[in-house]
């Protein structure tokens, strides 16, 4: 085997790894949050309002988040659609794993919001269309 093999089969075999602990069967709200949110809107959900100046807007804090506690569908088609500096999360996460990101975060931090079933997230998702773009005004 040569370098060049032996470097390609250990990327994969790393590669195998991640993506199987991405499909853990346990992974609970808390941790697809930690995974997936956490690096933008922190941990407890604080945001960074002044940190990264350079990104506008500022990203806001998720615990007292009016917005994320209003609407569902309207929540659910953000992280599908994403804005501004906030990523799409369509190609990324499951109908059921937004729904338990979701509901964790509408419930963490002194945050007091119903749960979001995967069928609201499903049917956000199917209002975005094929490409997921098709972002209603809100
Ligand atoms: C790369 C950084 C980044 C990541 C990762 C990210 N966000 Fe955001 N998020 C933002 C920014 C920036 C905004 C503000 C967008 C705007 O108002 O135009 C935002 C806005 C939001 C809002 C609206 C909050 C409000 O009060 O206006 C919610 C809810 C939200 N994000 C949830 C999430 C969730 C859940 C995840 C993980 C699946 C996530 N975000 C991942 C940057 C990020």
């Amino acid at each position: 085997m040569t370098m060049t093999k032996i470097i390609a089969s250990l990327a994969l075999a790393s590669f195998a790894l991640s993506a199987s602990a991405v499909l853990a069967a346990d992974e609970t709200g808390e941790s697809l949050y930690a995974k997936k949110c956490a690096t933008c809107h922190g941990l407890t959900g604080q945001g960074q309002p002044a940190a990264r100046p350079t990104v506008q807007p500022p990203i806001p804090p998720l615990a007292g988040s009016g917005y994320l506690q209003d609407d569902p569908d309207r929540t659910a088609t953000l992280i599908l659609h994403g804005k501004a500096g906030m990523p799409a999360f369509h190609l990324f996460l499951s109908d059921e794993q937004i729904s338990k990101i979701l509901t964790y975060a509408r419930g963490a931090w002194g945050n007091q919001a119903s749960p979001i079933s995967p069928e609201v997230v499903a049917d956000a998702r199917k209002k975005l269309g094929d490409d997921g773009f098709k972002m209603p005004s809100n």
